[in-house]
C-alpha cells in the first residue's frame, strides 16, 4: 500500500520501552487517559512489549475485566509478566502471537490498543484481517503511531505513519471504519477505528 515497513523492536532493547522520562515525553498518561476505559472491558494490547501499557490499563478495567498481552517474541512476553509480577497485577494474559495472526479468540475483545507497534508489522494486513474477527460487534481499535505529517516529530520516517496512510490501510477491511482522531498526544495521533454492531 505504497509505505515501507519497519524492523520488529528487538527485545534487547526493551529497557527503551520503560524509560522514566517516557511519560512526560510522550504524555503517556493522556493516552491511557483519552480510552476512557471501564470496568470489565476485554483489552488486547498487541505489540506490548514490556507490558508497559499493561498494567496501567489492568488497574482501570478491574478485576473482572482483563488485558491480553499480544506479543511475537517468548522474550517480551517473559520479561512483561516479571513486571506484572513485581506489581502484583493479576489480570494480564499473554498471548505468544505470530506475524500473521495475534491468536485471540473470535469477537473476543473490546478494545485493541497498538502504541508504535503497527508501523513494523511484516503481514499488517493479514493482522488487520484477524484483529477485525477478533473484535465484538462495535468494538474498536486504538491505534498510536508517531505523526508523519508533522516535520517537528524528529525519529526516522520509518517508524512514523500518516492518518492518510492509516485510514487508507485499516478502512480497505470491510466492516472497519474510521471513527475519529483525539489529537492530544505531543507527537503521536490516536486514531480510533470502530468495527460495525451486529445488525439489528
Ligand atoms: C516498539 S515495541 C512497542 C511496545 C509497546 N506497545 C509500548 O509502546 O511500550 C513493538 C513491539 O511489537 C511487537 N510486534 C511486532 N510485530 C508484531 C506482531 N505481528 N504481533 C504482535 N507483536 C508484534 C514487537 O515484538 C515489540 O515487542
Amino acid at each position: 500500500m505504497g509505505r515501507e515497513i519497519a524492523h520488529v523492536m528487538g527485545h534487547q532493547a526493551a529497557g527503551w520501552l520503560e524509560r522514566p522520562d517516557r511519560e512526560t515525553e510522550e504524555r503517556t498518561d493522556l493516552l491511557v487517559e483519552a480510552m476512557q476505559l471501564k470496568p470489565k472491558e476485554v483489552v488486547a494490547d498487541i505489540g506490548a512489549g514490556s507490558g508497559y501499557f499493561c498494567w496501567r490499563m489492568a488497574k482501570l478495567v478491574g478485576s473482572e475485566g482483563r488485558i491480553l498481552a499480544v506479543d511475537i517474541q517468548q522474550e517480551m512476553l517473559d520479561l512483561l509478566q516479571r513486571n506484572m509480577a513485581k506489581r502484583q497485577i493479576t489480570n494480564v494474559e499473554s498471548v505468544l502471537g505470530a506475524t500473521d495472526d495475534p491468536k485471540l479468540p473470535p469477537a473476543s475483545v473490546d478494545t485493541i490498543l497498538m502504541v508504535d507497534v503497527y508501523h513494523e508489522f511484516d503481514q499488517p494486513y493479514e493482522m488487520l484481517r484477524a484483529m477485525h474477527k477478533a473484535l465484538k460487534p462495535g468494538g474498536r481499535i486504538v491505534l498510536v503511531e508517531f505523526r508523519a505529517e508533522d516535520p517537528a516529530v524528529n525519529i526516522k520516517r520509518v517508524h512514523k505513519m500518516s492518518q492518510e496512510q492509516a485510514k487508507k490501510e485499516f478502512t480497505a477491511i470491510d466492516g472497519l471504519n474510521w471513527e475519529r482522531t483525539i489529537d492530544v498526544l505531543p507527537q503521536q495521533h490516536i486514531l480510533i477505528f470502530r468495527k460495525k454492531s451486529a445488525a439489528k
